[in-house]
């Protein structure tokens, strides 16, 4: 059993782990952590409003846990990308994260994370919903730069194995201190000259390091120094 949540919920479908986690905590004001994986799931829901698409070749879950005082939805958000990226590495694939927390292998984007906070009862939790591209051989037309596990390496990879693999990696982030250092590493564009709107307008940054919620500090072309959130920039990773 994982460390992070004592009861696993399955479904064959479902319209949304995050959806149905949220759901549960409000309309029964449980105070577990629960972890919900669906098969299939018809309204997956991305970040900024947007669809995900999956299917039963992917894999797409949701988790929760109850935030303290020393963890907030950023330090979840940065664990689960971490999480992800090492994970894909254990299969040989070295992806980066390109802030905040999407997952990409060179210029494709291969997981995505969704968090959420909700209070109940004067409790607040963070839900994490996760989709990875596992053995998907295509994806419909509208997606352009998505790949898969399967589109990366060839053969097909048990979903179960990803799953608790996923969930090892966190427990073992989670008893280290260091994820600020460890997320930076992967971050696209850590003290590396890359393009990106900022407010709209198009600059070439470097990425200096971000703090405990989640604000960047970046360095532009002119050598100034600007500390920004995630919703006035917007990297191009293609
Ligand atoms: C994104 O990159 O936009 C975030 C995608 C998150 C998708 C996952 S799939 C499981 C969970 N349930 C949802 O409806 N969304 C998340």
């Amino acid at each position: 059993m994982h460390k992070i949540a004592n009861k696993i919920i399955f479904f064959e479908s479902l319209n949304s782990t995050n959806d149905y986690l949220i759901s549960l905590y409000k309309e029964l004001n449980l105070r577990n952590n629960f972890i919900v994986i669906a098969d299939r799931q018809h309204k997956g829901r991305g970040r900024r409003k947007k669809k995900w698409f999956s299917n039963e070749d992917s894999l797409t879950f949701s988790f929760s846990i109850e935030l303290k005082l020393n963890m907030n939805s950023w330090h979840l958000s940065m664990t689960v990308s971490l999480a992800l990226v090492r994970l894909l590495s254990d299969y040989n694939i070295q992806a980066v994260i390109k802030y905040p927390n999407d997952i990409f292998f060179k210029k494709n984007k291969i997981a995505g994370i969704l968090t959420e906070v909700i209070s109940v009862q004067n409790r607040k939790y963070c839900i994490v919903g996760i989709g990875l591209n596992v053995n998907n051989k295509s994806f419909p037309v509208s997606l352009s730069n998505v790949t898969s596990i399967k589109k990366i390496l060839s053969v097909s990879i048990n979903k179960d194995s990803l799953f608790s693999g996923f969930f090892k990696h966190v427990d073992l982030i989670m008893n280290h201190n260091n994820l600020i250092n460890d997320y930076v590493t992967y971050l696209y564009g850590f003290k590396k000259l890359i393009p990106c709107l900022y407010r709209g307008s198009f600059l070439r940054i470097k990425i200096l390091s971000v703090d405990n919620n989640g604000f960047l500090q970046i360095l532009t072309e002119n050598s100034s120094i600007k500390t920004v959130r995630y919703e006035n920039i917007h990297f191009l990773i293609n």
